[in-house]
């Protein structure tokens, strides 16, 4: 009898995660390595937050909650939800788990049956495809275009739609492209959704704040009141608010699957960490214009990582509505040979050519569902990103 089940065997090590604990040994072993592919903000969490947190310690906030978060939380949830979504939630309609990764896996545990189908367009953020094969569903993913700034079109969301379909999987602004849906581009989708009436949105806001050039962020429930009653609308505070490490992300959707997904936390990791949450009440609730002032650094970096990029030989690096990730194609290089006499075959090995010649670490496309391409994270400091695209611009220079 195998030790590990069956289901566990359907899933991979997130090649994201593996990439980055790569760079950080090359860093240990005294390799001068600059590693583009953490996705997570190099800005500290604001002062204001440590501090409600500590707090929270003093204040003796230090037992189990309610599992599916503290009514303080909720409240800040249902309060954010109406004044940046316009969307109405009662907090019966909320639940905070360890993450958005918690969340949107009780989310998929909680409903998927063997064979369910979840569509996903590609290129995805990692977790998708592996969560949805833990659960026992087939993932469909949707391939999308770079002409297209790497976004589902109406008709291929048509097409990928069986009776079997359970969920859509939608991520705006996107990890791994960056690419965010206009209003327009969303209605588009809502509408092609309003005909199949058996498939729930599962969507994945969790860069909504990280919008650049004035972009309108939208969420489906809310450009297509028709489909509130079958959408799950994913956030947390782990990008913007710089709080990967507190581990806080919720959801707000209809009451049935909200008890659903609490009843599988109680038997799991139960209530999210109570000072953290605290943490997030002050978050949600307190000032927010660090936010602007963190987007200005971050659409600086996007403008000069694109434009550098664009520049090296054989790359195109579409401009992206946000996040904090380009994706740029690498297909013109590949075939081509390096000074040491390696062929470039695919994106995995230009990745880890790259990092062998010139000490830069950045997640081949295919680990996203899509290639020839490569993601690079530019939350990591200018001079670092600027030396960063110098040596990708040499290296692609000295491919023949
Ligand atoms: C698209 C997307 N969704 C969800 C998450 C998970 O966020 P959290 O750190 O809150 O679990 C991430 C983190 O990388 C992400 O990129």
């Amino acid at each position: 009898m195998s030790l590990i089940s069956a289901a566990l065997k359907r899933i991979n090590p997130s090649q994201t995660i593996a990439i980055s604990n790569k760079a950080r040994e090359l860093k240990a072993a005294g390799r001068d390595v600059i590693a583009l592919a953490a996705g997570e903000p190099d800005f500290e969490t604001p002062d204001n937050i440590k501090e409600a947190a500590i707090k929270a310690i003093r204040d003796g906030q230090t037992r189990y909650t309610a599992v599916d978060g503290i009514p303080e939380l909720k409240a800040a949830i249902v309060a954010k939800f109406k004044r940046e979504n316009g969307l109405t939630y009662k907090p019966s309609q909320v639940t905070v788990g360890t993450g958005g990764k918690q969340v949107l896996f009780n989310a998929l545990v909680a409903t998927l049956d063997a064979g369910d189908e979840v569509i996903i367009p590609a290129p995805y953020w990692v977790s998708y495809p592996d969560i949805v094969q833990f659960c026992g569903g087939t993932p469909v993913p949707v391939e999308t275009k770079l002409e297209d700034n790497f976004k589902l079109k109406p008709e291929m969301l048509d097409a990928a739609i069986t009776p079997k379909t359970k969920w859509l999987i939608f991520n705006s602004p996107s990890n791994p492209t960056g690419s965010a849906y206009s209003r327009d581009e969303m209605k588009a989708l809502t509408d092609v959704l309003m005909k199949h009436p058996h498939v729930w949105i599962l969507t994945d806001d969790m860069y909504e704040h990280l919008v650049y050039d004035d972009f309108e962020f939208v969420t489906p429930a809310q450009v297509e009141p028709g489909l509130y009653d079958r959408t799950l609308t994913m956030n947390g505070v782990s990008k913007a608010y710089c709080m990967t490490g507190w581990r806080i992300g919720y959801a707000a959707g209809p009451e049935a699957l909200i008890k659903a997904i609490g009843t599988l936390q109680s038997q799991s990791t139960s209530n999210p960490n109570s000072i953290a949450q605290w943490a997030a009440v002050e978050a949600l609730n307190g000032p927010q214009d660090f936010i602007v002032a963190n987007n200005k650094v971050f659409k600086e970096r996007r403008d000069l990582v694109v434009s550098m990029l664009n520049q090296a030989n054989g790359l195109t690096c579409p401009k992206p509505e946000g996040a904090f990730y380009v994706y740029p194609s690498c297909a013109g290089l590949i075939g081509k040979t390096t000074p040491a006499g390696k062929v470039i075959d695919n994106d995995e090995t230009f990745a880890s050519e790259l990092l062998e010649a010139e000490g830069v670490a950045v997640v081949h496309g295919s680990a996203f569902g899509l290639g020839p391409a490569f993601r690079i994270s530019y939350a990591t400091s200018t001079k670092d990103l600027e030396e960063a695209c110098l040596r990708i611009q040499r290296f692609c220079g000295s491919l023949r």
